[in-house]
């Protein structure tokens, strides 16, 4: 069983109305590296990019669907409250609210977790991003070897009513930041929150299915009355970052989620290779869970799943990766189609709008 738990997030899979604007939101204003422009293979007159850092290192790689013709999502139980992508402390943090309000995208925060300090955003789809710090880290208020142990109140001050806003949407960097530079560069997916109404089957489902402990309960500061547990690789001795699932609790009955634009499409975790893969399957089949069949994403290789509230889980492999089709210092440049779809590039090509 040991070999089932998952070294974390491997990419996130979110939907986009327009490739052109997603291009220079994640590209220029959030300086991720665009690792790969193709198309869907499932509908290939859209496109779906491929951003990441280091050439698309698993756990750093957000993805888009283009669904030009799809309606606007919106999050709720089964779905994806909003993806965090890391920043190493709270001052090079204010640079990037500074840089993102000053290119018209309001910001909110910073709000401080305990565990870490955070600010919220959304991209031109409205899907909720946050940047999160590095630390403090999940032993700050519990002994390492007992995360998730206790049920967590957080301080009075820090909850939505008492604290003080003013202030804090008054914080922010005192020069304008037109370049990023290495120190406020994001480091990848943080954490990613989704919402259930079911913390314990939930609870269930990452540590059965995925392997994953729990290594906080607490409550959502934004809203007292639920619960918001935390989930990650977490040995006893350390938590694994680019790890941590986190899900908001809330009652049952309010609203599912619906996909569309704006939304997350699935989450995918790490596995190393195909025959680790194979193992996943059966081991999540032996669960009782439906499992797709292996699917051959040309940089991975991957199965699918559902978790109790529906939303879509990959694992995914760590190889071949990004440089198998393309020049490794050139990725992202052109597009590139998997074998199958080559023959038709010439179509394929004519019917999609050139990207900035
Ligand atoms: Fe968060
Ligand atoms: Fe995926």
């Amino acid at each position: 069983m040991t070999d089932f738990v998952t070294d974390g997030f491997h990419h996130v899979t979110m939907v986009s109305r327009d490739a052109r604007r997603t291009l220079p939101f994640y590209r220029d204003l959030l300086g991720l590296g665009l690792v790969k422009q193709t198309v869907n293979f499932d509908l290939p007159d859209t496109y779906h990019l491929y951003f990441g850092v280091d050439g698309g290192r698993p756990g750093t790689i957000l993805t888009f669907f283009e669904w030009p013709r799809a309606g606007r999502g919106a999050y709720g139980v089964g779905g994806v409250h909003h993806v965090a992508l890391g920043v190493s402390d709270e001052a090079q943090q204010l640079k990037w609210k500074r840089r993102l309000t000053d290119a018209g995208v309001p910001v909110s925060g910073p709000y401080d977790r305990t565990w870490f300090t955070s600010i919220y955003f959304a991209d031109p789809d409205g899907q909720i991003l946050e940047i999160a710090t590095t630390g403090p880290g999940f032993a700050v208020d519990e002994p390492i070897d007992a995360l998730g142990a206790a049920l967590i109140q957080p301080k009075p001050q820090r909850l939505v009513g008492a604290r003080d806003e003013a202030t804090i949407q008054a914080t922010t960097h005192p020069e304008p930041v037109p370049e990023i530079d290495d120190a406020m560069r994001l480091s990848g997916i943080h954490h990613v929150t989704g919402i259930t109404d079911d913390l314990d089957a939930a609870d269930g489902f990452y540590r059965e299915a995925l392997g994953m402990r729990l290594v906080k309960r607490s409550v959502n500061q934004d809203d007292p009355d639920t619960l918001h547990y935390f989930w990650a690789n977490y040995d006893g001795a350390r938590v694994l970052p680019a790890s941590d699932m986190t899900h908001f609790g809330w009652p049952a009955g309010v609203r599912q989620a619906r996909q569309g634009t704006g939304q997350t499409h699935h989450v995918a975790f790490r596995a190393r290779d195909e025959e680790h893969l194979a193992g996943w399957r059966e081991h999540l089949l032996g669960l009782g869970l439906g499992v797709s069949e292996i699917r051959d994403r040309t940089y991975f290789k991957s199965i699918y799943f559902r978790s109790p509230d529906g939303l879509l889980h990959e694992i995914a492999t760590d190889v071949p990766g990004f440089a198998i089709d393309e020049d490794p210092a050139h990725l992202g440049e052109a597009l590139r189609l998997p074998p199958a779809l080559e023959p038709r590039r010439a179509e394929i090509t004519a019917g999609l709008q050139p990207l900035a």
